[in-house]
């Protein structure tokens, strides 16, 4: 029996906690990539349990394997040297004849990958494409595909793949919303703590070092992580898969357990689309009934649509800004207008980035000033983005005109754009 007052309390916390991601998770593809040592592992059973868990939440879930510790077990075995066993450098025929004992799907088409360097690569791939229709119908089946680094050739030959790669090129075309690779280890700083999150950038660089800290493996998945984070996957995670519940807890919990790799955060800024709309009218909403923003109809931002930009962030949008272009006497003027950010994610530098981004649109549309019109946050943009409270006149005409028609004595903000 359980006499600690503070135990079932503290469980219905942790599945609040918990509970808060689920909806935003929902029908999203996650393609989850497995190294192969950790199949031989006495808690892979668990890791499979928490994909099950995945699954019965609606998430999407896509697993790829890898089979390097595999090859390299059967290669000793059978007393083979491999040329390489990861999948990127030389495959040879007996080199791929130790990759056949594994399932094989065909949901890649692939072509050798040819000769680099020099070193024809003969039996390793590079996937041209993915049958993404034949992932989707599995999916739709609540089937979880399964994919090994292998692919087969035009021609019926099976290739070699690095299994980083395979799950990577399924997240871009599957849209996914998550690449997570459970690895043999984690990612530390220098000082032995793990590292938390990495830019795209950062991600690129530790590829490029080639930190001896770090093996062939670890640096392939920041290689792929950077390259899913280019193609549009907002997050990529790098869990140790030798940890317990390493998978679960690094999506459930706000700080998580791994690594997590992200787009750089101009990315997240993107062009508004004709389906964002609605999403766009009720994040404005609240500022609508502060009286902070002017209220607008969905055709208002649908005629203006090219105009606006959404800040998203994990596929969720949580603010937005509209870069207005005048012409007046030859001069362009810009208007940032709509700037909005979720009362939930306020603080986190959002707005500061939204407005810069904002200036930095206008300054590509040729605008020598960009204004605003606030009536509550003239002080962030006076004391956070530099600008300056000046006379309405400063507005072009035919803006002028409507601002004095809307009675709303807006403040009239301005910035010069170098
Ligand atoms: C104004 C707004 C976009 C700021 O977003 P944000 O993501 O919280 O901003 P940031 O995190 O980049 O900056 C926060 C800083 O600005 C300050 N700030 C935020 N709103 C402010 C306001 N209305 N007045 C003065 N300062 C403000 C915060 O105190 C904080 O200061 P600190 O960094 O010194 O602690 C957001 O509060 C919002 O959506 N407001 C309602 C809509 C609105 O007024 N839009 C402007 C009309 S164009």
């Amino acid at each position: 029996m359980n006499n600690d007052p503070a135990k079932p309390q503290q469980r219905f916390e942790d599945l609040r906690g918990i509970l808060r991601y689920v909806p935003q998770f929902r029908q999203r593809v996650f393609v989850i990539a497995f190294d192969g040592a950790l199949m031989m592992q006495p808690g892979f059973a668990s890791l499979l349990q928490d994909v099950a868990v995945l699954q019965s939440l609606n998430i999407e879930v896509v697993l790829v394997f890898g089979a390097r510790a595999q090859v390299r077990m059967l290669a000793e075995k059978r007393g083979i040297s491999l040329y390489n066993d990861d999948g990127m450098g030389r495959t040879d025929a007996a080199g791929i004849a130790l990759e056949m004992p594994v399932a094989v799907s065909n949901a890649l088409a692939v072509h050798p990958a040819g000769v680099i360097d020099g070193i024809d690569l003969e039996f390793t791939g590079r996937i041209e494409r993915v049958d993404e229709e034949s992932l989707r119908a599995l999916l739709k089946a609540d089937i979880i595909p399964i994919l090994p680094p292998l692919g087969y050739d035009g021609k019926g030959a099976t290739l070699r793949l690095n299994s980083d790669a395979v799950a990577v090129e399924v997240a871009i075309a599957l849209q996914a919303a998550k690449v997570i690779f459970v690895a043999e280890s984690g990612i530390t700083a220098a000082d032995g703590t793990r590292l938390e999150q990495l830019s795209v950038a950062e991600a690129k660089e530790m590829h490029k070092r080639k930190d001896s800290k770090h093996d062939v493996s670890m640096l392939s998945k920041l290689r792929y992580a950077a390259l899913a984070c280019q193609e549009g996957v907002p997050r990529v995670h790098i869990v140790d898969g030798t940890q317990d519940e390493a998978l679960l807890a690094e999506l459930f919990s706000n700080e998580g357990v791994g690594t997590m790799i992200h787009a750089d955060d101009y990315q997240q800024i993107r062009k508004a689309r004709a389906s964002d709309v609605p999403a766009l009218l009720s994040m404005m909403q609240q500022s609508v009934d502060d009286a902070a923003l002017v209220p607008r109809t969905r055709d208002q931002i649908q005629s203006k649509i090219k105009d606006f930009f959404v800040l998203e962030l994990d596929g969720n949008p949580i603010g937005s800004v509209a870069v207005h272009a005048y012409e007046e006497d030859g001069r362009k003027i810009a208007e940032l207008a709509c700037l909005f950010v979720r009362r939930s994610h306020k603080n986190k530098n959002h707005g500061r980035k939204l407005v810069a981004f904002a200036e930095e649109q206008a300054r590509q549309r040729n605008c020598e000033i960009i204004v605003a019109l606030s009536t509550q946050a003239f002080r962030f943009f006076e004391e956070k983005m530099g600008y300056t409270v000046t006379d309405p006149d400063a507005l072009p005409l035919s803006r002028r005109e409507k601002y004095d028609k809307s009675g709303r004595n807006s403040k009239v903000l301005v910035k010069a754009l170098k």
